[in-house]
């Protein structure tokens, strides 16, 4: 008999009847029944530091994970791309691993490649409006597309969005000509930079940090947590508050995996991990204010904002990337982004 579980867009239980459904089932087999059913192993696997709001999603999930399985469901995080880079897909389609969050802008070269609307230059104004997208009918329907690639999407979270850095100040259009850019392995940031005049040198996260140190690339756009604790500081003296683009994440399973678990442990992994993703939510707008204030504070680095002219003059400039992906990947798509973001 085929397994039923919840699916992330019609969750098949409310979550208080969930939590009912646990506690039942815990009362029916009983502490030692419980103790006896097989050991679950969950390797998650991540390429940021803990001190980001991924690195605090994942500590919570596996918080939370042990404190309600009683020990049985053993989570093990491997940060900071310790146990995978940027393969870290390949790894979950081998089994090598069982859990990920990969960024928004990754899962266009794993072959869905509407998830690269988040990369558009200026699309969202604020995470408020990204939350109307990840957080309704559209983000259900994106992570039941990720099952066409062997993935189970079970919810986004939020980092933030992401400033240039470089050697020199980036005001204007004219300052990116002929730069070597980082960017992640997504079409849409690709063209971002060819647009601006830029060269994108697609990088795995975890080399970003010994390119810029050698000169292989110039200039890196993160999310202000993600430049601290990756020390960029200390290599780009500019810091240029663009807010060009969004960076988030869809945390992924292998149906494999999550077909093995029983319905119990599906629904406490799946509760836990809710929650996990609340809290990583609600921190994120603090931890990238933090990070922005330790790095005004950092000796050697020169934050520079812009006018809204200059903004503005970006925004012109980067357009046509928006106006390809609706050509390319889907004018439907980008529509009811901009209808959900306009909606709130
Ligand atoms: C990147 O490669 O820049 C990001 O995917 C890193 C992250 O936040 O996961």
């Amino acid at each position: 008999m085929p397994v039923e579980y919840p699916s992330p867009s019609t969750p098949s239980l409310p979550r208080v009847r969930r939590r009912a459904l646990l506690g039942a089932a815990c009362a029916l087999v009983g502490g030692p029944a419980l103790a006896g059913a097989p050991p679950v192993l969950l390797r998650f696997s991540h390429v940021v530091a803990p001190d980001t709001p991924k690195g605090q999603m994942a500590l919570r999930f596996q918080a939370l994970v042990h404190q309600r399985g009683g020990g049985r469901i053993r989570v093990e995080l491997y940060p900071d791309s310790q146990l995978w880079g940027d393969d870290e897909m390949e790894a979950l389609r081998l089994g090598a691993v069982e859990m990920l969050a990969p960024s928004l802008s990754k899962f266009g070269m794993a072959g869905v490649p509407e998830f690269e609307v988040f990369d558009l230059p200026y699309l969202f104004a604020d995470l408020a409006q990204v939350r109307r997208v990840t957080q309704g009918a559209v983000g259900r329907g994106l992570l039941e597309r990720l099952a066409r690639q062997q993935m189970r999407g079970l919810g986004f979270l939020d980092n933030g969005f992401k400033q240039m850095s470089a050697r020199r100040a980036l005001r204007t259009p004219a300052d990116y000509r002929g730069l070597r850019v980082r960017v992640q392995a997504s079409r849409v940031l690709g063209e971002q930079m060819r647009a601006l005049g830029a060269q994108p040198v697609v990088l795995p996260f975890g080399e970003t940090q010994r390119a810029l140190a050698s000169g292989v690339v110039d200039a890196a756009e993160n999310p202000p947590s993600n430049f601290l604790t990756q020390g960029l500081a200390a290599l780009q003296p500019h810091l240029t508050l663009t807010q060009h683009g969004y960076l988030g994440y869809a945390v992924v399973t292998h149906p494999r995996f999550w077909e093995s678990l029983s319905r119990v442990d599906r629904v406490l992994v799946d509760d836990a991990l809710a929650e996990a993703l609340a809290h990583g939510n609600r921190l994120a707008e603090a931890l990238d204010r933090q990070a922005l204030a330790t790095l005004r504070q950092t000796p050697g680095l020169r934050l520079h904002a812009l006018g809204a002219a200059e903004r503005e003059a970006l925004r012109r400039h980067l357009r046509p990337v928006v106006d390809g992906f609706g050509r390319s990947v889907g004018a439907g798509l980008l529509r009811d982004v901009q209808r959900a973001i306009g909606s709130g």
